[in-house]
């Protein structure tokens, strides 16, 4: 494993070579499709503040209606960002440049978290996934698009064998999500958890806060 600012260098590095294509593949054919059927049940209730998380090109901004919202979108490298601020320039969307894993928001700021494909991305999941909760608003929700390992499996010898090399790429394929919730059941509750693409490892997870 790398360490926590190797890692963030990394993925700086790694997702500006992404960027001009990452659409391509991302927003596309399957990948597409999975997200249209992550968002189109959500109700996207008026006048509520909405933080996309590792938003990247903003793949996930043209599922809903920004102008009845107040919406963030963070992202760590620049030229992802760029993406996103360029396809969404007409809109009050705001973009900041910044680290999920260390969030520049006071606790209890937003009503809908959004996290796709950035738990299996970051250095430190569980704190990435404990700051989506800290700025959560109680009663508000997270939403989670993203793969992680078979529940109650261990990983198969082949993802052991690929989860580095693709590691490289930019994403963990082994990350386990229950592992990550253990670290924050005292305030989060699975409201749903549904396979949406490739068998099960591509999930939507809603998760409510609520007290302790
Ligand atoms: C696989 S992409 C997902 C982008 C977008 N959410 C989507 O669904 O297409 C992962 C994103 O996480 C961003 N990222 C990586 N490390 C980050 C960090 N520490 N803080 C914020 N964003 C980060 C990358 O720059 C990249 O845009």
């Amino acid at each position: 494993m790398m360490d926590f600012n190797t890692k963030n260098h990394w993925n700086k590095t790694i997702y500006k070579m992404w960027a001009p294509v990452y659409d391509n593949f991302f927003n596309s054919g399957k990948f597409r499709n999975a997200r249209k059927r992550v968002f189109e049940n959500v109700i996207f209730e008026k006048n509520k503040k909405i933080l996309f998380v590792g938003v990247g090109t903003g793949a996930d901004l043209e599922w809903f209606n920004h102008l009845e919202s107040t919406v963030i979108g963070i992202d760590y490298s620049t030229e992802m960002l760029k993406q996103a601020k360029n396809k969404f320039k007409d809109t009050p969307i705001k973009f900041l440049q910044m680290d999920a894993q260390n969030m520049q928001f006071p606790n209890d700021s937003f009503d809908l978290v959004i996290g796709s494909l950035v738990l299996s991305v970051v250095q430190d999941a569980n704190l990435c996934l404990k700051e989506m909760a800290r700025v959560l608003k109680l009663e508000g929700h997270i939403i989670i698009f993203d793969k992680f390992s078979p529940k109650g499996k261990n990983l198969s010898p082949l993802t052991r064998i690929f989860r580095p090399i693709i590691m490289l790429l930019g994403t963990d394929i082994g990350v386990k999500f229950e592992s990550l919730l253990e670290g924050n059941n005292k305030t989060l509750t699975v409201q749903e958890d549904e396979d949406v693409m490739f068998n099960g490892m591509y999930r939507k997870i809603v998760i409510k806060k609520s007290h302790h």
